[in-house]
């Protein structure tokens, strides 16, 4: 009887014990723990990884983040945006070990400037990595194709590096992926033809290439493809881009400025969601159809130095955009009067 008596306290003891001795969250995943230090020690500068603590649970280390207890408690999320050039960030090649936290699902190093070198191949061990964003550092070489080993990529932001050479024909070989932002790089070459294959999907998808050295003409696949924002600006891109207008079609944001493109507007019906819409700094001829006045949304627009002619229809749309938004222009005019 005495020795039962004694069970409930020290079962309690034992319960107090053990909760006091745990952390608050499941304690840090030893493999991914040991990777996270590897991480930390194969920067140059670990920047604020410096912060982690040893002795602490893995789990509320800086930009780290784990997933529940009740699912298993593994690294999901390793987020960090730096302050450019300051000292304090990232600097360094990207570690192999960031291949070894396998329930990766976000990886975010951004705006880290020293951060050089190429993306490690280990990076196609993360078989759950949905978010691969990586802008605002230097990252350099070509884009690897290797990256369409990670089926389950939606985002891939690689703007803002030093990547060069020609966009993979095999970059559009992703099923699930919603976002491409490639611009502010040093590509070269002409688009992909592939390229289209991008929004096969069933929702439309945003994709950058502004700012870097594309040529040639736009593939007629990109051209045909479903999108909901496409930047193409600030290339040496050629030919005609009509078949991307449609009244139909769900893209709201339109930016093909700053290129060589030639084609007659005349004809054309502009997507009726769209809310920007920029084409300055092209050659495109003919006249301003009448239908850009169903553009309810239209908030950013501009056709400046083209080879337009004829009058800017009046109406709702138009009549919100002063002539800095059209002019100089080959011979627009705003009315009748002012044409002769
Ligand atoms: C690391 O964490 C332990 C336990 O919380 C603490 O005692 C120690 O002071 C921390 N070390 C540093 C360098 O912050
Ligand atoms: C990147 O860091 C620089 C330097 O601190 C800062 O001025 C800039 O706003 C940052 N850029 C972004 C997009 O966060
Ligand atoms: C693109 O799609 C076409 C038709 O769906 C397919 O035949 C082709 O293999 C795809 N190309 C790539 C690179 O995924
Ligand atoms: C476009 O082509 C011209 C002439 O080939 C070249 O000088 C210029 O740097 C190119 N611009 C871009 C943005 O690629
Ligand atoms: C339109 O583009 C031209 C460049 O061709 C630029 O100078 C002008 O400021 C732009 N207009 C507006 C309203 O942004």
């Amino acid at each position: 009887m005495a020795a039962h008596n004694h069970l409930v306290p020290i079962t309690l003891l034992l319960g107090l014990f053990f909760f006091l001795a745990s952390p608050p969250a499941l304690a840090c995943d030893a493999g991914d723990r040991a990777a996270l230090l590897k991480i930390q020690a194969g920067f140059q500068n670990p920047g604020k990884f410096t912060s982690w603590n040893k002795s602490t649970n893995c789990c509320t280390w800086y930009a780290v983040k784990c997933n529940s207890h009740d699912d298993g408690g593994r690294v999901i999320s390793l987020y960090y945006w730096g302050d450019g050039a300051a000292s304090g960030g990232l600097s360094g090649r990207l570690p192999d070990e960031l291949g070894d936290l396998p329930f990766l699902f976000d990886l975010t190093l951004a705006n880290h400037t020293n951060v050089y070198g190429v993306l490690p191949l280990t990076l196609t061990r993360l078989t759950r990595l949905s978010s691969l964003y990586l802008p605002l550092n230097s990252l350099s070489g070509a884009l690897p194709s290797f990256l369409t080993q990670i089926r389950s990529l939606t985002v891939i932001d690689l703007s803002y590096n030093k990547f060069s050479g020609l966009i993979p024909p095999e970059f559009s070989n992703f099923p699930a992926l919603d976002i491409l932002f490639l611009q502010a790089n040093n590509l070269e070459g002409e688009i992909p033809t592939t390229i289209g294959n991008l929004s096969k999907s069933l929702l439309p998808l945003d994709l950058s290439l502004s700012g870097n050295m594309l040529s040639g003409n736009i593939p007629k696949e990109l051209l045909a493809a479903n999108w909901r924002t496409l930047d193409l600006s600030y290339n040496n891109l050629t030919g005609n881009a009509t078949p991307l207008f449609g009244a139909n079609k769900a893209i709201t944001y339109m930016d093909l400025s700053f290129n060589k493109l030639e084609f007659d507007m005349t004809g054309i019906e502009f997507p009726v969601k769209l809310i920007i819409l920029t084409l300055e700094n092209n050659m495109i001829t003919g006249s301003i159809p009448a239908q850009i006045n169903q553009l309810s949304d239209l908030l950013i627009f501009n056709v400046s130095s083209n080879q337009l002619c004829g009058i800017i229809p009046a109406g709702p749309v138009m009549d919100r955009f002063d002539n800095t938004h059209f002019f100089p222009s080959k011979c627009l005019c705003r009315s009748k009067v002012s044409c002769v």
